[in-house]
């Protein structure tokens, strides 16, 4: 492994690390070298992740919306692990796909609380408890550079996720707390399955990509590895965008 990627001694926390795109990262980091952090609501998920990773694990259940949780969180890993190097704020909900008529506020509060207010609160006691060289990986989507049909809150979220990453990478870089988002395209994961799988919708998503195919998981895992470590050292506020070429059109 080459040293600018190495991640060995580093306390890396990922929400929504029990499957889907966090997993996948999860498993990049500990691949690398890092201690890895996993976080989510369902114990048996994050569990089954960290098996796969190993002894550099461990799993803590933690809802990203409610400050209560976040704060145990925190204080738990610094009991346990004494720092946290890097955060990976991928935790995130399911779009509704449905006209602003058909959405509730009850919807938009819900997309948002976790979207947005789960970046909001992890960043701010997570990466607040980070030392210099600290790195914050914000997981944004193709969805907060452009709209998408029927999924009002979800781009709102993730615009407002790439707007709260610029901002506080500005008031973090004196500290040396690096803040970038990752944005990925479609990938295929249960948050899209079911769209992705669809016979209409999905082809047309497929088309519009050029590359030809959907993501997996894995393929983000370098982005979140390079956004981690020293390799992107001079990186802050900035978006790495992997979407097979979506947002060239
Ligand atoms: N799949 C795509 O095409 C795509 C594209 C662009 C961006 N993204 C973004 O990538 C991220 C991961 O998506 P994914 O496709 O991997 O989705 P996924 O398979 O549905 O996984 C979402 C993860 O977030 C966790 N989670 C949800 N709500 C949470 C909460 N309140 N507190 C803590 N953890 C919570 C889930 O675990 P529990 O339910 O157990 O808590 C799960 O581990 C999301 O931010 C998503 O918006 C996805």
């Amino acid at each position: 492994m080459s040293k600018e990627f190495d991640l060995t001694g580093k306390v890396c926390v990922v929400t929504g690390g029990g499957r889907g795109i966090g997993r996948a990262m999860a498993e990049a980091l500990g691949r690398h070298g890092g201690f890895v952090v996993l976080v989510g609501r369902t114990h048996a998920t994050l569990e089954d992740a960290a098996a796969a990773i190993g002894d550099q694990s461990m799993v803590q259940v933690a809802d990203v919306s409610q400050e209560p949780d976040v704060l145990a969180l925190r204080e738990v890993i610094l009991a346990r692990c004494g720092h946290i190097d890097v955060l990976v704020n991928n935790a995130g909900v399911n779009p509704i796909f449905r006209g602003i008529d058909r959405t509730s506020l009850e919807d938009w509060q819900n997309i948002i609380d976790v979207n947005l207010t789960g970046v909001f609160l992890c960043c701010k006691h997570l990466g607040g408890a980070m030392g210099a060289g600290g790195s914050v990986i914000n997981v944004s989507s193709v969805a907060g550079h452009g709209g998408l049909p029927r999924s009002v809150p979800y781009c709102a979220s993730k615009g407002g996720v790439e707007m709260l990453t610029k901002a506080l990478a500005l008031d973090w870089a004196k500290r040396g707390v690096r803040v970038n988002t990752l944005a990925p395209g479609w990938v295929d994961t249960e948050l899209t399955h079911g769209l992705l799988e669809h016979d209409v919708h999905g082809k047309r998503l497929l088309d519009r990509t050029p590359l030809g195919r959907f993501a997996t998981p894995r393929d983000m895992a370098g982005g979140v590895v390079f956004l981690a470590s020293d390799a992107s050292a001079f990186m802050t506020g900035a978006c790495l965008v992997i979407d097979g070429g979506w947002g060239a059109e």
